[in-house]
């Protein structure tokens, strides 16, 4: 007799007799505590059901007249999956395309090792989106990252000429890459790398928006230095936005040590910041170029790397390679999500969302000078800084917003990042705000 049932859809979906859709807050919260790894400490009673619409979460929060009971309240998503959502939750042009690509075309799966005819559909628009020469198809933001630390080592060998096993990668202080070995080895954020080592050696870091410090590692190991890997707007140190002529200044650097420029555009791209990469807003253009999230549509992962010609070269065959990075499903997603990035024209409605926001924030800081330190943001990766004192906790704030139906959380202690999707129309920007002038002037 089989020791594990499975059956039903939706709320009626039974594990081993357990109904999902009699589970309460608590009760969710108990078997992820008792079952799962405590690697995440999502906010505490609430769990999401499904969505409404394109930028609203319907969540389930403990029912206040009964015990082990739930009601269901809307949530607007400040948040859109950390940028993975920004054509907004099931998008009909993407689902559309999903449902006739398995019920009509039915090729979901097959490697790379066999050719499909949709890789060429996917790396047609991607290299036409990025106005790059080639692309790689990965599944993860983490490993795009991953990817460009080990073509830039391979450049630096191959093209560069640096001495064997002598690259250096030169990274960000307060980045954020992902939690692969390599990318907590590029970090320097203690919880991300306790006890994790030894970490990937041949790395260095830099502070960010510090033209000066990176030109005097570049004139002392410049010979070594593969590449300067970083993002053009740091999101989760808490979307630190350098100065406007910082990405002038070091892509020159970058030409005159022969030194690729690496950019991890995995959480700015896809419209986030009001263009379709980050990097265009500042007038320059990456050797080679990380993306994710978005590139999936919100529905699936799907990542990759784009960048020259002579710099994705140095791959061969064997000496890289992902089971579903591109195959077909992800490809003919990644595509339709580029046309409803391109054809809803998403970058011009993060500009207008955007500065919208940005407005209320300002307002905000006006009102409440002595709460609200700073305020940051391009296009829709938005923050506001609050003075880093215990009263004004992130986290306490990410739970009162709950309270008033909006999701956000904390980037750091005291900074709230507020990145809904791309979709998002004024009056629902006009609600988070509203929602935070309420929890800024509660506290
Ligand atoms: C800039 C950047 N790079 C890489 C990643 C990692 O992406 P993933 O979590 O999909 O591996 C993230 C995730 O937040 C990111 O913001």
């Amino acid at each position: 007799m089989s020791t594990l049932s499975i059956a039903g859809y939706g709320d009626k979906l039974t594990v081993n007799g357990i109904r999902i859709g009699d589970l309460s807050p608590a009760d969710h919260e108990a078997i992820e505590k008792e079952k799962g790894g405590h690697n995440y400490k999502p906010l505490e009673d609430v769990v999401v059901s499904h969505v409404r619409n394109s930028s609203t979460l319907v969540c389930r929060k403990p029912d206040p007249e009964k015990v082990r009971s739930f009601i269901e309240e809307d949530l607007i998503d400040g948040l859109c999956c950390y940028s993975a959502v920004n054509q907004g939750q099931l998008n009909k042009t993407i689902i559309d395309a999903i449902v006739h690509h398995l019920t009509k075309e039915k090729l979901p799966t097959v490697p790379r090792s066999i050719r499909h005819k949709y890789m060429s559909a996917f790396l047609l628009a991607s290299t036409a989106l990025t106005k790059m020469d080639r692309v790689i198809p990965k599944v993860a933001g983490v490993e795009a990252a991953e990817l460009m630390f080990k073509t830039a080592r391979r450049w630096g060998y191959q093209v560069k000429g640096i001495p064997s096993g002598e690259a250096i990668i030169v990274g960000a202080k307060g980045n954020f890459h992902g939690r692969s070995m390599t990318a907590v080895s590029l970090s320097d954020d203690p919880e991300a790398k306790n006890d994790f080592g030894p970490f990937v050696p041949g790395i260095e870091l830099v502070p960010f928006n510090d033209v000066v410090a990176l030109e005097t590692l570049f004139r002392q190991k410049g010979e070594r230095i593969a590449a300067y890997l970083v993002e053009p707007i740091q999101g989760e140190a808490g979307v630190i936005v350098p100065d406007e002529d910082y990405w002038t200044k070091v892509a020159k650097l970058c030409k005159e040590y022969n030194i690729l420029l690496a950019m991890d555009e995995v959480q700015t791209g896809f419209g986030r910041t009001g263009a379709h990469f980050a990097h265009q807003i500042y007038g320059i253009k990456p050797d080679i170029m990380g993306c994710g999230k978005a590139a999936g549509g919100g529905i699936l992962p799907v990542s990759f790397v784009a960048g020259r010609d002579d710099v994705m070269g140095v791959l061969t065959p064997g000496s890289e390679g992902s089971t579903f990075g591109g195959y077909p499903l992800a490809s003919v997603v990644s595509v339709f999500a580029i046309k409803v990035l391109v054809e809803e024209k998403l970058a011009e409605n993060a500009i207008l969302r955007g500065s919208q926001l940005l407005e209320h924030f300002n307002n905000l800081k006006s009102k409440f000078p002595d709460k609200i330190k700073e305020v940051r943001g391009k296009g829709l990766l938005t923050a506001f800084e609050m003075f880093d004192e215990p009263k004004f906790d992130g986290h306490k704030v990410s739970l009162e917003l709950l309270k008033q139906n909006v999701y956000a959380k904390e980037t750091h202690k005291s900074t709230i990042r507020i990145a809904p999707s791309l979709t998002i129309n004024a009056v629902q920007i006009d609600q988070i705000a509203g929602a935070i002038q309420n929890v800024i002037g509660s506290l």
